[in-house]
């Protein structure tokens, strides 16, 4: 490799901070210390030096049977050297997992619950710890006892709620059934009469209601702002929320809000959209997830959904129609945000790696309510004029 590179362990090179001798160092600890303390003090399940043979030879060595470990790339910042060395070599990265130890020289397995004691522990010895992966059962079918798997990206929610709940109970059921990489870290309601989720079955059981007593927009705002900080809310939720926000919470979150509308927006924004769609004698209405802006309903769009209006349908049926769309798009559109395919350009929000499902346009709904009915005899069909 120094040969190819042409460098010596002396020599500097660009995204390394020292001597290419001193980087290759880094990656090799003494951990003594460390470890005695927390097999003192924890129940320790195994420990195991990350050496050449990278991950997937050194670990399954301590791995019982039935066992198998999945360790997330990406869960860690991987050295610099390792960089280089991967660049100069031109290795493929899972090559780079199976040979060196990126950077983690030691690893712990120990039990869910002790996790972030120990991981506090260590910090306190001076120590750097990073939550890497996780043990499970292992297909006895496969001889795989340890992988490498890509990160995935556990968006982590706030949502705000007026109504029953249904969008945020959608989202909580793709969530709960792998559909969805997030997780809710607040709901916020700030209808005191309702607490959605609650009494059904769900593990996100964070309730806030929106309690009485703010003065002023900005005071409810401000506290929606702290509790969110302080949960560590990345993405703004607002599933049927009947409250604006003011400009200081938008700031807080800037393109972080998605709401979602029950009409094909820009029409029928503001409330009762479903009725205002429904009045006007439209044949096709729909809902809409969008980021949220300092407009009523303006904000760039993400997704939309279009549900056919039928002559017999009642505003209240419509309505219906269009929240099952909703309980499809708004996870969608989280997902979306999760994995990093949303970019919003102006006024545009442009999907990474879109594939279009249906490029034929829709027209009018079949009528029912005017339809001929002269039949030329008893026996034939109704005229399809
Ligand atoms: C949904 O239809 C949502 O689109 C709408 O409130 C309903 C909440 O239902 N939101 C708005 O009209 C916002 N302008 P849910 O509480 O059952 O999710």
């Amino acid at each position: 490799m120094f040969e190819r590179m042409k460098l010596g362990i002396q020599d500097r090179t660009k995204g390394l901070d020292e001597t290419i001798g001193l980087e290759l160092l880094k990656p090799t600890k003494i951990y003594a210390r460390a470890i005695l303390n927390l097999v003192k003090n924890f129940n320790i399940k195994g420990l195991i030096h990350i050496t050449g043979g990278g991950f997937l030879d050194n670990v399954p060595r301590i791995l019982p049977e039935r066992c198998r470990a999945v360790i997330q790339r990406g869960s860690w910042p991987v050295l610099p050297v390792f960089k280089v060395l991967q660049a100069g070599g031109d290795i493929e990265e899972m090559e780079m997992f199976r040979v060196f130890n990126m950077g983690i020289g030691l690893m712990i397995i120990v039990t869910e619950r002790e996790c972030p004691e120990i991981m506090e522990r260590l910090v306190a010895l001076g120590e750097e710890a990073y939550l890497i992966g996780a043990v499970d059962k292992r297909d006895p079918a496969k001889r795989l006892y340890a992988s490498c798997e890509p990160m995935k990206r556990i968006v982590k929610l706030g949502v705000l709620v007026s109504g029953s709940g249904s969008n945020l109970q959608s989202i909580i059921n793709h969530i709960e059934k792998g559909l969805l990489d997030a997780e809710i870290r607040m709901i916020i309601s700030n209808n005191p009469r309702l607490c959605p989720g609650e009494g059904k079955k769900t593990r996100h059981s964070l309730h806030r209601p929106g309690a009485p007593g703010f003065v002023t927009r900005e005071d409810f705002d401000r506290k929606m702002i702290e509790v969110f900080n302080i949960s560590g809310v990345e993405l703004v939720i607002m599933a049927g929320f009947m409250r604006i926000l003011s400009p200081l919470f938008l700031n807080a979150f800037p393109m972080k809000i998605m709401n979602i509308h029950p009409a094909v927006l820009p029409s029928f924004p503001g409330m009762h959209a479903q009725k205002q769609a429904f009045d006007y004698g439209v044949k096709f209405s729909g809902c809409t997830v969008h980021f949220a802006d300092e407009g009523v309903d303006t904000g760039p769009i993400i997704i939309q959904a279009i549900v056919p209006v039928y002559d017999q349908d009642t505003d209240e049926i419509l309505a219906q129609r269009i929240l099952k769309e909703e309980h499809r798009i708004y996870p969608k559109a989280i997902q979306l945000y999760a994995e990093g395919k949303l970019y919003v350009v102006g006024r545009k929000v442009l999907v990474k790696d879109h594939k279009q499902v249906d490029p034929h346009p829709l027209h009018n709904p079949p009528s029912s309510v005017f339809r001929c009915t002269k039949r030329k005899s008893r026996d034939d069909d109704p005229c399809s004029c």
